[in-house]
């Protein structure tokens, strides 16, 4: 018996690089826009009008990707059972000092959560992102509410950003090796996913 059980194949792990790395394209050419404090972020990309452009193409990047990685992990997110709602109620054991390890699936509830967030607002910062490409097709009322609505969302969502990308590095030790290897240690799936290492081990 391998050291290693498979989590993410090759095709799922390719995708959530190239959500991430739009992602943070977005972010940086996109910071401008949200407030004149953050003007100097135009300088890493040559100019604001440089920015713009790349703000707008990586945002149709990150869009099909996301909504790929929310198509495919959707059939393991969109169902809660008992154990996820016993995860809401401990709320993960974040706040205890000796969690207790709930029997989750392959992904926890919180994890589930967050996905059906990401693809939710996936959707609607590509709707309102069309429209502030093309303020001039729109009633301006549309277009104020939706600038309004892409810079809250984008909020909300670099919070859960950073949130998520603590929990898999330096909260979870481990976790990090299933999105560059492909695989997880066992002791790794045993601890925190032990629904799903049954279900793949049969153990
Ligand atoms: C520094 C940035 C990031 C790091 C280090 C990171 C790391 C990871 C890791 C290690 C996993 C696998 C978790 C597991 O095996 O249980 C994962 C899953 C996932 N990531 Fe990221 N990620 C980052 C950014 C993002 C961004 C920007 C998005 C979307 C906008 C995203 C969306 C997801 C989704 C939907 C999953 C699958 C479900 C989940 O674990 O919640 N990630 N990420």
């Amino acid at each position: 018996m391998g050291k290693y059980v498979e989590r993410f194949n090759a095709r799922e792990r390719i995708l959530h690089w190239f959500v991430m790395l739009s992602f943070f394209m977005l972010v940086f050419s996109g910071l401008g826009l949200y407030s004149r404090i953050f003007h100097g972020y135009f300088d890493l990309f040559g100019g604001g009008e440089a920015a713009i452009f790349i703000h707008k193409y990586m945002g149709v990047v990150f869009f099909v990707s996301s909504i790929l990685l929310f198509l495919n992990h959707y059939k393991e997110m969109n169902s809660f059972d008992e154990d996820d709602r016993r995860w809401f109620r401990l709320l993960g054991g974040y706040l205890d000092r000796d969690p207790e390890h709930i029997n989750s699936g392959k992904f926890n509830a919180g994890q589930k959560a967050y996905g059906l967030f990401m693809g939710i607002a996936t959707i609607l910062l590509g709707v309102t992102g069309f429209i502030n490409w093309f303020p001039a097709s729109f009633p301006i009322g549309i277009v104020r509410l939706s600038l309004l609505l892409h810079g809250t969302l984008f909020l909300i969502f670099i919070m859960f950003v950073i949130v998520h990308a603590y929990l898999t590095t330096i909260g979870n030790p481990g976790t990090l090796e299933s999105m560059i290897y492909g695989n997880v240690r066992r002791i790794w799936a045993k601890t925190h996913h032990p629904k799903w290492y049954k279900e793949i081990s049969g153990q």
